[in-house]
């Protein structure tokens, strides 16, 4: 098959590149770009290999959206900013299956876009028809859907472990989320925030509580699994979820702890061997146990390791992946192979960094 990346000079459009180039079932892959659009493709992406299959497969000139989007070939991934991925996907929304990485249609709410993104759904009708691409959940809709919206990094870390715990056991209080972020999540764009000087040594926490976009997908696809919402009934209004992310000094991975309080001791151990019962068979989930996973060990994988730890009635979750892989990129490639019927696991393989 032939397809197009948007957003190719971008981190989560290189790792697509390279993820789609060593793919079996791809034989051509066509890198568009804004800013780089005529340039030659090695130039913009200068770690890519220059000789073998993969080098084989990538057109030699980066194209403008425009352009590579008159002749998209069999799928297009769009790794664009979020409020500008649906304007630029419109024209073959409909005719040829499209992936964006985006957060443009991944919320079904249009209250809850609306509060996370200061603006309307881009185009509210494809919204009810786009899927969520959390690949282990929605596998039998992605496998006909022509809109995939795939995940958050954040929002794939958190949900993975909450899902069957949520499914099993209703929480007592808020669902508590502490998350951590290498600075990649950011994105491949010159901040002062994102500068060495201003990271290295240095961990924050930002936008917590209910503040991040991220929160309302989260809570979005909680309460779709069955986390009750809040009912404000003693006369205050308490999020059923909070979500505390941190950006620390790493440059790839991400990892979350998250609390849940359940009735009882007996609840926490449902929850528990809810979370072994789901994801056994999983290939791209691996469970740890009490063991705490660590980032380094899931790095350039499409991987997500998840441990927990039962403290009387309460469970404490703990998950790592690879923002770029299994948050990102990979996630779609791996939605990818659902959407087209290929195995699951083709062309990812650990090993690929930037
Ligand atoms: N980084 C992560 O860990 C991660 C995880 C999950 C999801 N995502 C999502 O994936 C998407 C890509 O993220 P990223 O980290 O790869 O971002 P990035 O490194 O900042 O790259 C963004 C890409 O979009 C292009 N672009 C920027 N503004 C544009 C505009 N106005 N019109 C057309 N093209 C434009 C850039 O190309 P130019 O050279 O033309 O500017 C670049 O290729 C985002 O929606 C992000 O939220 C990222």
């Amino acid at each position: 098959m032939r397809v197009t990346v948007l957003g190719a000079t971008g981190y989560g459009g290189m790792l697509l590149t390279r993820l789609l180039a060593r793919h079996p079932e791809v034989k051509r892959v066509i890198p568009a770009a804004r800013s780089a659009a005529g340039e030659p493709f090695a130039q913009t992406d200068p770690g890519f290999p220059r000789t073998g299959p993969a080098a084989s497969k990538m057109d030699e000139r980066v194209r403008s959206p425009d352009e590579a989007l008159a002749d998209p070939g069999d799928l297009v991934f769009s790794a664009l900013p979020h409020g500008v991925s649906a304007e630029v996907c419109l024209p073959v929304l409909g005719s040829v299956p499209v992936i964006d990485l985006s957060a443009d249609f991944r919320l079904d709410g249009a209250d809850r876009f609306r509060s996370a993104y200061g603006r309307e759904m881009p185009v509210p009708d494809l919204q009810s028809k786009s899927v969520y691409g959390l690949s282990e959940w929605y596998r039998t809709r992605l496998a006909s859907a022509d809109l995939i919206a795939n995940p958050g990094c954040y929002p794939t870390c958190a949900l993975l472990p909450l899902l069957p715990v949520v499914e099993t056991t209703a929480p007592v209080g808020p669902v508590v989320i502490n998350a951590l972020s290498g600075i990649s999540g950011a994105g491949r764009k010159a901040k002062a925030l994102l500068l060495y000087a201003e990271r290295t040594e240095n961990a924050t926490a930002y936008n917590v509580g209910t503040a991040h976009r991220h929160h309302a997908e989260i809570a979005e696809q909680l309460l779709f699994h069955g986390l009750a919402d809040a009912d404000g009934s003693d006369g205050h209004l308490h999020p059923s979820v909070l979500f505390n992310p941190h950006l620390i000094p790493m440059k790839q991975g991400m990892a979350a702890t998250i609390v849940v309080h359940t009735e009882s001791a007996a609840a926490a151990e449902r929850a528990a061997d809810a979370l072994r019962g789901r994801y056994e068979m999983e290939p791209f989930i691996e469970l740890t146990g009490s063991e705490p996973p660590e980032t380094r060990h899931i790095r350039g994988t499409n991987r997500v390791r998840i441990g927990r730890r039962i403290d009387g009635a309460t469970i404490i979750l703990m998950s790592v992946l690879d923002n770029l892989w299994k948050g990102a990129a990979g996630q779609a490639v791996q939605n990818m192979n659902i959407r087209f019927g290929f195995p699951e696991t083709a062309g990812l393989s650990d090993g690929l960094e930037l």
